[in-house]
């Protein structure tokens, strides 16, 4: 039986939990869609590991989700993004393959009116420079300082959101970053890593009401939705869309850690557990 192309689900992945961020907003935003989402939990993080790591485990995720039959592959993670885009276009071409590296940078220009951009990130996606360099091409002028704060993903996805500590451990990251910006500070702050909304509320605490915190979420189904449009791809059905899951490590602990981060429960029997 042939399966009709636009019915096919668009393969979301991240390293763990963080990416269903992204998810969040592209459901939002394309209700019709059936998404599927693979979180590579057995080796969450990332971010501590090196380029050579992270593009071989992005190649295995995306490889895993385009055996299942997808019409494009989101990578919802940062770190995965900023190392690994060139290979996986290469590697499943002519898949579309979309980023959040670059609709992030996007973001931060937009919301910049003095040029200065604070971006927080993981150790990886900060040493490899992608989001100086693609702000930098977008807006010649920015001043750009970026910093890894590898905590934040440990505090997501224990589900330690707010309080006391994570203000206190938050500000030890962030008081020191904006101060390399002298005495007018930076105007906006790039939350680059999909694992750092969640502390959208203790982040924006710190960060005053000066500074404008932007995502990569938002510019990425944007950017989605306009790509599914030029290759007319778009779901027709009226439906909603079908959510199911893939982790690389319990589907147990996937269901009850990811809630959080999609806004919604997630269905145990929506999560399946695969070997990469
Ligand atoms: N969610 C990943 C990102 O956006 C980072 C988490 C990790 O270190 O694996 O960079």
């Amino acid at each position: 039986m042939s399966v009709n192309k636009c019915d096919q689900p668009i393969g979301v992945f991240d390293s763990g939990v963080g990416g269903l961020t992204v998810l969040r907003a592209l459901k939002d935003l394309l209700p019709h869609e059936n998404f599927l989402y693979l979180g590579d939990t057995a080796r969450v993080p990332y971010g501590t590991k090196s380029a050579e790591s992270v593009i071989k485990y992005a190649l295995q995720a995306g490889g895993a989700l385009v055996k299942e039959g997808i019409k494009m592959l989101v990578v919802a993670c940062n770190t995965a993004s900023a190392v690994s885009i060139d290979s996986l276009m290469t590697a499943y071409s002519p898949l579309p393959v979309v980023g959040v590296v670059k609709p992030g940078a996007e973001a931060a220009c937009l919301a910049s009116k003095n040029g200065k951009i604070a971006v927080i990130a993981t150790e990886s996606t900060v040493k490899g420079g992608a989001y100086q360099r693609t702000i930098c091409r977008m807006h010649s002028g920015a001043k750009i300082i970026a910093k890894a704060c590898p905590l934040f993903v440990g505090l997501a996805e224990e589900g330690w959101t707010e309080g006391e500590i994570v203000e206190a451990i938050v500000a030890r990251y962030l008081k020191p970053l904006f101060a390399e910006f002298g005495e007018e500070g930076p105007d906006t702050l790039v939350l680059g890593c999909t694992h750092f909304p969640v502390l959208h509320g203790a982040i924006a605490k710190v960060a005053g009401d000066k500074i404008t915190l932007v995502d990569s979420a938002e510019t990425t189904a944007n950017t989605v939705k306009r790509i599914l449009t030029e290759l007319s791809l778009p779901n027709n059905s009226d439906a909603a869309g079908r959510l199911s899951f893939l982790a690389t490590d319990s589907a147990e602990r996937f269901s009850a850690v990811g809630s959080a981060f999609l806004g919604g429960a997630i269905n145990l029997a929506d999560v399946r557990s695969i070997d990469l």
